[in-house]
């Protein structure tokens, strides 16, 4: 088993750091990306997440939240001098609206890395990995960790409609309808991963949920769960349904949560999540999604 990030430098302990904004680029209809540089020896594991402080430093409440909001690291790029870091934003508030409204050379204060990261069984010899919404940027810096030990992989990514995929291909209506694998779709490229893409409404790949895409094309492929595992991010009902799929198919699988957090460093106790627990009295437990999570063995959760 290996902490995904191992063989990279190790997980950097957490700290504050004053970013500097590179840049962002728009995705989609609602997801933005910003790439932002911190000092060299800042290292995250795929699964990990940042607290941004989506205000300027220096400003009072009014002009952005007063609390810090939870990212996950979509990509690390390090070199000697510094790391740029990527992380998707999708637009819903006062927090992500400040993201959006951030150009090079911008300071952005973040803390980070936090939380434990993904894992990779020794016999993990294949990897889905299985992304909703805003859920895809954990999973593509897994896709790219998961290359670098040569684990075979395929990512499903579904959205509520076309509009909302975040890919910056003009091709999205070239999408099979038949939930099969697509190579060559932008930021899953580069990581040589193909993606099966599905639309809620069907205006672009298989017409459904990404779940029902994963379960199509595993009644037409099948699957080995001696050799594969499952990684997941999305909305709590996609995986939800995700995880009662895998039980049946008897398949590992790890879930990335989006639990809504406050401080995100273990002190306030807002992000508790039920998990199975033999040796508690009733048979569960609270865990803090911010410090023993946000990544969970699908199994381990009350949904
Ligand atoms: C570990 C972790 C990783 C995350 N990674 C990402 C990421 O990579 N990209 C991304 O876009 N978002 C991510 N999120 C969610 C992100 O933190 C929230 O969308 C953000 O805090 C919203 O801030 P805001 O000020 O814009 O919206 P607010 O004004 O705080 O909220 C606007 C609306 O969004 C809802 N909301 C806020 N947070 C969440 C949440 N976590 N889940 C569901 N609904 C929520 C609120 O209830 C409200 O209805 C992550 C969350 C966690 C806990
Ligand atoms: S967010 Fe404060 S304890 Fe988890």
């Amino acid at each position: 088993m290996f902490a995904a990030g191992d063989g990279q430098p190790k997980c950097s302990q957490p700290a504050r750091y004053r970013a500097e904004v590179l840049g962002r680029t728009r995705l989609c209809d609602e997801h933005g990306l910003l790439q932002i540089c911190v000092p060299a020896g800042f290292a995250a594991r795929p699964g990990q997440f940042v607290q941004i402080l989506c205000r300027d430093e220096a400003a009072t409440e009014a002009a952005g939240p007063y609390l810090r909001r939870p990212f996950s690291l979509a990509g690390q790029k390090a070199d000697k001098h510094r790391t740029v870091l990527e992380v998707v934003y999708r637009v819903v508030g006062r927090g992500t609206a400040w993201l959006e409204g951030r150009a090079a050379g911008d300071r952005v204060d973040i803390i980070g890395p936090l939380g434990n990261g993904f894992t990779v069984a020794n016999d993990c010899k294949e990897a889905f990995l299985v992304a909703g919404g805003v859920g895809h940027p954990p999973l593509m810096m897994l896709a790219h960790e998961l290359s670098r030990h040569r684990i075979k992989r395929l990512a499903f990514y579904g959205a509520r409609r076309s509009g909302l995929l975040p890919f910056r291909t003009e091709r999205v209506d070239a999408f099979p309808r038949d939930a099969e694998p697509v190579a060559d779709v932008d930021e899953w490229a580069a990581c040589e991963t193909p993606v099966v893409v599905s639309t809620d409404d069907g205006s672009a790949g298989f017409h459904g949920t990404v779940t029902e895409a994963l379960e199509t094309y595993v009644a037409r492929n099948g699957l080995d769960p001696t050799r594969l595992c499952i990684y997941a991010c999305g909305p709590q009902r996609m995986l939800a349904g995700l995880a009662r799929q895998v039980a049946r198919w008897r398949v590992a699988c790890q879930v990335a949560l989006e639990t809504l957090m406050a401080c995100g460093m273990g002190s306030c106790q807002s992000c508790v999540v039920r998990v199975r627990a033999m040796d508690a009295p009733d048979g569960w437990r609270y865990k803090l999604c911010c410090m023993e999570g946000p990544v969970f063995a699908a199994e381990e959760i009350i949904w």
